[in-house]
């Protein structure tokens, strides 16, 4: 039985007539800049994500520099970011001009650890970073409690974590910003890149509306220097038709993690928070033995996968922000281990992986 890590083919083949028909209509009409589906996907993904506007940009780095640029936010200042995230995270903020200022992550949960966030805290300090890696939301009632102690901005990096939930609140409505990815494996993903914001701050929307398309609001008009960073109409069509399915799609996600966390209890899984509602964009489970089980798994035809094997620390890029230890940082990306994950899986298909991991493990 082979089984890929994600199966971006079988969603594709249940909504394809659908999906046809979004592109044709764009086709028909021609207007493939900021076409009327721009807007239309954008209210309908600021009221999934329970905040008041949406902006449609060309990807999740994108919108992480492009809500510093609106928050003015920039050279001089330093944001606060975990060390275990995807790359995208940093280098949003440095396209800014800003600094990330790195943080470790819990050993429990894998998230970015407030305590340590009010360590970090200087002079020049501006904003938090949280992420909601793996699609699991932050601590944020913690990180809002520093953020208001300290006068800080809250961006949210929910480039994983369309539709998670912290007390019943979505993630994108529970900070000043937060930063979407649409990239074609997400939970909510385009056939191409894409990104969004989300932000319930109306002056701010209307920035970012003009920092994305040039600095301009009316052709010709160019207010200050902004990005071409727009999301396509033809991936905004096809993110419309998606958006329908994604409450389903993130349910049966749930399922699977659960029969996971059933078949394999002590794997290592990043504790779930009972005033949380995880998304499982990645279902991680963690060993010492990480590199081998990989391969173990990969031999039997299990498409298993590494988020992230390097903490931003380790990474040439950024090897200057290495500036003191980040211990859990460095023990999850040696021992995360990503299984299967997406809504079409089938219970089969989780058992026979789960079974497969037990064999690996007890040899
Ligand atoms: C945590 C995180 N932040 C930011 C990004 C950047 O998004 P994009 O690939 O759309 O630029 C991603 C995904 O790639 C991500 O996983």
């Amino acid at each position: 039985m082979n089984i890929p890590l994600v199966d971006l083919q079988s969603q594709y083949l249940s909504i394809k007539s659908e999906v046809a028909l979004a592109i044709q209509n764009v086709l028909d009409h021609g207007m493939y800049i900021l076409g009327p589906e721009v807007s239309a996907f954008e209210s309908a993904f600021a009221s999934f994500c329970h905040s008041k506007h949406c902006v449609g940009v060309a990807s999740g780095t994108d919108a992480i520099h492009l809500i510093l640029r609106a928050l003015e936010i920039g050279p001089g200042d330093e944001v606060i970011l975990p060390a275990f995230t995807f790359v995208a995270t940093a280098l949003g903020v440095t396209q800014a001009g800003a600094t990330p200022v790195l943080v470790d992550v819990r050993r429990d949960d894998a998230l970015i650890d407030p305590e340590a966030i009010e360590a970090a805290i200087t002079p020049r300090t501006r904003a938090i970073m949280p992420v909601h890696l793996y699609g699991r939301c932050c601590d944020m009632d913690a990180i809002s409690a520093i953020a208001n102690r300290h006068g800080l901005k809250i961006v949210e990096d929910a480039a994983q974590a369309h539709g998670a939930e912290f007390h019943g609140k979505r993630a994108g409505s529970l900070g000043n910003a937060a930063a979407f990815s649409f990239y074609p494996g997400k939970n909510l993903g385009a056939y191409g890149d894409g990104g969004a914001i989300t932000t319930s701050d109306d002056a701010l929307a209307e920035r970012l509306k003009l920092l994305r398309n040039w600095g301009s609001r009316i052709k010709y008009h160019h207010e200050e220097p902004g990005l071409n960073s727009r999301l396509d109409t033809i991936q905004a069509a096809i993110l419309a038709v998606k958006l329908q399915y994604l409450d389903q799609w993130n349910a049966a996600r749930r399922r699977w993690a659960a029969l996971y966390g059933e078949l394999l209890p002590g794997f290592g899984q990043p504790v779930d928070h009972a005033d949380r509602e995880p998304i499982y964009h990645i279902y991680a489970v963690r060993s010492k033995a990480r590199d081998a089980e990989l391969k173990a798994l990969q031999a039997a035809g299990i498409g298993a996968g590494i988020h992230y094997p390097f903490p931003v620390h380790r990474l040439k890029a950024y090897n200057e922000l290495a500036v003191k230890p980040f211990p859990e940082s460095d023990a999850w990306a040696a021992e995360e281990l990503s299984l299967p994950m997406y809504a079409e899986l089938t219970e089969e298909q989780v058992r026979h992986i789960a079974a497969r991991l037990i064999a690996i493990r007890t040899g």
